[in-house]
């Protein structure tokens, strides 16, 4: 049997707790890794951390926990302004790392990452996680199969109602500094992933990003200033001739975790649907052939019992996985760059208000 790989996460917050923690664990009771250490300047968090899931070694700055002999690999949970400088830091160490998304604050920054993971010849992965979503593997080998022919239209929706209400405080999503963009990196960046994994390159983009609510009131008390996007919407093309509309927003009141794609071929069109906690992902919509077309007909399809073993701690278990196969994990950095890209036109386009031709020079 090979050696259980040595895992750290770094950041014990919200995403940390909820999938990285307990998908090691996972792995732990699979004999594959083992969840050694957490890392966090909170001390609150860390501790809780540890004895929710037992973890022997507690450390409150990553450059004293790289020092702790003997680790394979971690987990980069924190947000967003640092995943860079930790996955450098990591990779030098000759570390393999996971790294939450988006992967960077810029695409500079996305790409000095990718390339230092080529140097140090470490495996790295991105928690887009909703490509381990059982519907979505489903859609992706329907897309593949070709039996929806030429894809002509898809309409992605990604809805929550977060911030809907003006007395909700300022956190890091909302202060550029920490987090580059608001909802678009947030939110977004899942569809984008999401379109990649099932249509092709995105070959160019027509975005506006709106701030609705520009004051709130900060955790400390007095009022302070938003300055990421509240809701994003744009157009965009891919390589394949396919035409896209992407939305993502925090002001859809009522909504908990709202993911959609409507996806229209020459020969048939699906839905996809999840909403909070993942409900529905394990059945779409699906139109397929003239004789449904016809009737204007979509059937409920259950997704076949091969793709239910995808779950929430998947990306986890493919990454600890993929080291020891010595293979790519999926998504990996390669991912995260091109999603950055993406992500970096729709900024300039909203700026300069107009189309932006991908990939971006430079
Ligand atoms: N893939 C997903 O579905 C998904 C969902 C939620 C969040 N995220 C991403 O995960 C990241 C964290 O989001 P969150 O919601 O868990 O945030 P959070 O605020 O709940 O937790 C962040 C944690 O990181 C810690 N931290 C900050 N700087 C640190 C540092 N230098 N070293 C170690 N720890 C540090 C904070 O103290 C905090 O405990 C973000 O990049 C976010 O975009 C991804």
């Amino acid at each position: 049997m090979t050696r259980r790989l040595r895992v750290a996460v770094i950041g014990a917050g919200g995403i940390a707790s909820l999938r990285h923690l307990p998908a090691y664990k996972q792995c732990e009771n699979a004999g594959t890794a083992e969840l050694v250490a957490v890392c966090d300047p909170l001390a609150e968090n860390t501790q809780r951390a540890q004895e929710t899931f037992a973890i022997p070694h507690v450390f409150a700055d990553y450059r004293e926990l790289f020092k702790l002999p003997g680790l394979d690999a971690v987990s980069i949970c924190t947000p967003n302004v640092s995943h860079e400088p930790i996955s450098l830091a990591a990779l030098e160490a000759g570390l393999h790392v996971m790294c939450e998304k988006p992967l960077a604050m810029s695409l500079a920054g996305a790409r000095r990452m990718y390339e230092a993971a080529k140097q140090a010849e470490c495996r790295t992965a991105v928690n887009f996680r909703y490509r381990w979503i059982p519907a979505a593997g489903f859609v992706h080998d329907i897309l593949q199969s070709g039996e929806l022919g030429e894809i002509y239209q898809v309409y992605f929706n990604y809805f929550n109602g977060s911030l809907h209400d003006p007395a909700t405080p300022i956190r890091w999503r909302q202060v550029r500094a920490e987090s580059g963009t608001g909802v678009l990196g947030d939110l977004a960046s899942h569809l984008i992933d999401l379109g990649r994994y099932w249509i092709g390159e995105i070959s160019s983009v027509n975005a506006r990003l709106r701030t609705i609510i520009r004051k709130r009131p900060l955790i400390g008390g007095g009022t302070g200033e938003v300055d990421t996007d509240d809701s994003c919407s744009f157009f965009a093309t891919f390589s394949n001739g396919a035409e896209a509309v992407f939305n993502a927003s925090r002001f859809a009141t009522g909504r908990g975790n709202h993911q959609r794609a409507e996806i229209y071929g020459s020969k048939g069109a699906l839905i996809y649907e999840i909403e909070k906690h993942d409900r529905g992902g394990d059945q779409i919509q699906l139109c397929l052939g003239s004789g449904q077309a016809r009737y204007n007909a979509f059937a409920t399809v259950p997704v076949p019992p091969e793709y239910l073993s995808c779950n929430p701690f998947r990306p986890m278990i493919d990454f600890v996985d993929a080291i020891h196969a010595n293979r790519e994990a999926s998504p990996n950095f390669a991912d995260g760059l091109h999603c950055q890209e993406v992500l970096e036109a729709a900024e300039i386009s909203a700026r300069e208000g107009r189309w932006v031709a991908l990939p971006l020079k430079g």
